[in-house]
């Protein structure tokens, strides 16, 4: 018997890539800065912090996806953060917009966006995302630094590819050095910050409360439907990760709330402010 059909990821040529890099360093700056954010739900406010920003949509960058969700069409930004001082901060990327697997069943939507932050010369990725706790201890609105993850989906965005370079090590995926700095980071700063394993479905379906009590015993302790592809193409393409989620929900069965996107988009804008005041401090901070 044969499985479902499923299409071969689509091809993404050295020329798109290079390509993008040369619009990059036009729209953008010959010199990349060495940290890409890129920005899940409820993270969005973090635009708004940088000063004096340069920004070039998604549309005009040939590697990058063609975005359709909300009518969110992507924009890739740079500037100095905001510090509180008044001084500039770091200079940073900021992504507004990823493309999702459970848009297309392809988990390699964002092949060509970390293809090419990695050959302008980003050096590390930060990534955010709203997810539903599995914890009692983590309720909506907590933030989580996220140690290491689950492919539940076990969809590789590399599928299709070929070198040895494909084999990659993910026993340290999410850099434990990054790590170490963020949790001194938010502490200093007196922030709560939990941590915790993230258990990638694909979604676009929340789960149902016998998953969720699978996913616990499997060692999640939040769910979540984006940021594993990235983080796979980040390792691959040699950028270190660093990733924050904020809970947005007790995942199913866990509270007697209904899930929904508008449920989850309510509780990331009550979140967002902390979350953003956060992550300003972790990236004002962080040494790459
Ligand atoms: N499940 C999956 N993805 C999510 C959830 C959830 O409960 N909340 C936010 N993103």
């Amino acid at each position: 018997m044969s499985g479902p059909a499923v299409p071969p990821p689509a091809p993404l040529s050295g020329d798109a890539v290079a390509a993008t890099v040369d619009a990059l360093r036009q729209h953008l700056g010959a010199t990349a800065p060495e940290i890409a954010v890129l920005l899940g739900t409820g993270w969005g406010p973090l635009a708004a912090r940088l000063q004096g920003a340069q920004t070039v949509a998604y549309a005009d960058l040939p590697a990058f996806p063609r975005l359709a969700v909300g009518g969110h069409a992507g924009t890739l930004s740079v500037g100095h953060l905001a510090t509180a001082g008044g001084a500039p901060g770091p200079r940073v990327a900021v992504l507004a917009g990823r493309k999702h697997a459970y848009e297309t069943g392809q988990p390699d939507g964002m092949k060509g966006v970390i293809q090419s932050l990695a050959a302008w010369g980003v050096k590390a990725l930060v990534q955010t995302n709203a997810a539903g706790s599995l914890e009692a201890t983590m309720p909506p609105g907590a933030l989580m630094l996220i140690d290491d993850h689950i492919n539940l989906v076990q969809a590789s965005p590399l599928v299709g590819l070929k070198g040895d370079d494909r084999f990659v090590d993910m026993s340290a995926a999410y850099c434990p050095a990054l790590r170490t700095q963020t949790l001194a980071l938010a502490a200093q700063a007196g922030a709560t910050l939990h941590r915790g394993v993230y258990a990638w479905v694909l979604g676009p379906q929340f789960e149902t409360p016998a998953e969720i009590r699978m996913l616990k015993v499997l060692g999640a302790n939040a769910v979540g439907m984006s940021t594993v592809p990235e983080t796979i193409l980040a390792r691959h393409a040699g950028l270190r990760v660093l990733a924050l989620s904020m809970m947005t929900n007790m995942a199913a069965g866990l509270s007697d709330e209904t899930l929904s996107h508008a449920h989850t988009m309510h509780t990331a804008q009550g979140a967002a402010d902390r979350a953003v005041d956060l992550l300003c401090g972790v990236l004002a901070g962080l040494k790459i």
